[in-house]
């Protein structure tokens, strides 16, 4: 009866344990058939009431089952254990050989790409970079660089006033003035920086832009000095065939003013759609410094002369880049700003 007993159990074992899929239900299994309450401890113990005989018999029979069932144990805990395992591997498996996701790189916006370049072309020829703030006096802005008091450009309509002795500076000349009171010659000196005018924004308008001024103090420089170096300037930046001329112009704080215009790099100056026909593009202003700018500093303008410079810098970039409207460099589309890079 008991023996019958003991071959179930040991039939039930082995089904149960190959239906066992997890190791929590291969360790149920365990304490179901082996455990202190587990079905053949409990055939051991009622064995008490057998004749030693029996009790030797069934005692044999159902040691030979609990090792068997360890056995089957073992052999599922084993087997359940490599299957983990082997899940795990696979599950963690790297694929060493696949290559690398590209991490997403910005640009430099182009309009900053177009200041080193400008900055790049000065230093070489010996220039250092200077900066002023974008908040300036109105006398910086105005009065400083030989501006009458009724001068156009000083309107409300035309310039954004903080206060009536603090306004946006209209363009980078400002930084003349604060380089003269601050250095003797020779002075030679850049200035990339944020301008800001009372425009409507168009294609070519906006009311924030950016210029590069630059400005040479030395005894004894010349209109030849500054052609030469401009001229220098438009090779380096549009092309080594590129010719220059320079046109007559008034600025109240330079004497003679000049704007200087490059022969059209598109067309070479036959005339297109880039230079209007006319073969010329306008790219700066320019300008010996007038003698009122360096006496307002104690100059001895007998001994001292210069020039200066200032230019758009979104101007340069659309006329390089083919840039059509002014607008695309603030709306920052990376479409757009990405194919500067
Ligand atoms: N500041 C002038 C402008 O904004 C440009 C300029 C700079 C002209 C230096 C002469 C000398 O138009």
């Amino acid at each position: 009866m008991q023996q019958n007993r003991l071959k179930e159990i040991l039939q039930e074992a082995r089904t149960q344990l190959q239906k066992a899929g997890s190791l929590p239900e291969a360790e149920e299994l365990r304490v179901r058939f082996l455990g202190k309450k587990g079905e053949l401890t409990e055939i051991l113990r009622s064995m008490g009431s057998l004749d030693p005989e029996e009790r030797k018999e069934l005692g044999q029979a159902a040691n030979s089952v609990r090792k068997e069932i360890e056995g089957l144990l073992e052999e599922r805990f084993a087997a359940l254990k490599d299957a983990g395992k082997a899940m795990r591997f696979k599950a963690e498996r790297i694929d060493v050989t696949e290559p690398g996701r590209p991490a997403a790189l910005g640009a430099l916006h182009p309009i900053t790409v177009t200041i080193e370049e400008l900055c790049r072309i000065f230093m070489s020829m010996g220039y250092s970079i200077t900066e002023g703030p974008e908040i300036e006096t109105v006398f910086n802005n105005f009065d400083a660089l030989n501006a009458a008091p009724t001068h156009p450009s000083r309107d409300m309509t035309d310039t954004f006033y903080i206060t009536e002795d603090v306004l946006l500076r209209t363009h980078t000349s400002p930084v003349q003035v604060r380089t003269l009171k601050r250095q003797s010659p020779p002075i030679k000196v850049i200035s990339p920086g944020r301008c800001f005018r009372f425009d409507t924004p168009d294609a070519t308008h906006s009311p924030m832009f950016h210029q590069v001024e630059g400005l040479l103090v030395d005894e004894g420089v010349t209109m030849a000095d500054l052609k030469g170096t401009l001229d220098c300037f438009a090779k380096e930046t549009f092309g080594a065939s590129t010719r220059t001329r320079f046109r007559p112009h008034y600025f109240p704080f330079t004497e003679p003013s000049a704007e200087m215009d490059v022969s059209c790099f598109k067309c070479g100056g036959a005339g297109c759609r880039v230079c209007k026909g006319s073969g010329w593009i306008e790219v700066l202003g320019c300008g010996m410094v007038h003698p009122n700018v360096l006496k307002m500093r104690g100059l001895d303008t007998e001994k001292y002369t210069g020039f200066a410079f200032g230019m758009g810098v979104e101007r340069i970039a659309m006329l390089k880049h083919g840039v059509e409207d002014i607008r695309l460099f603030y709306e920052n589309d990376v479409r757009f700003i990405e194919q500067f890079r």
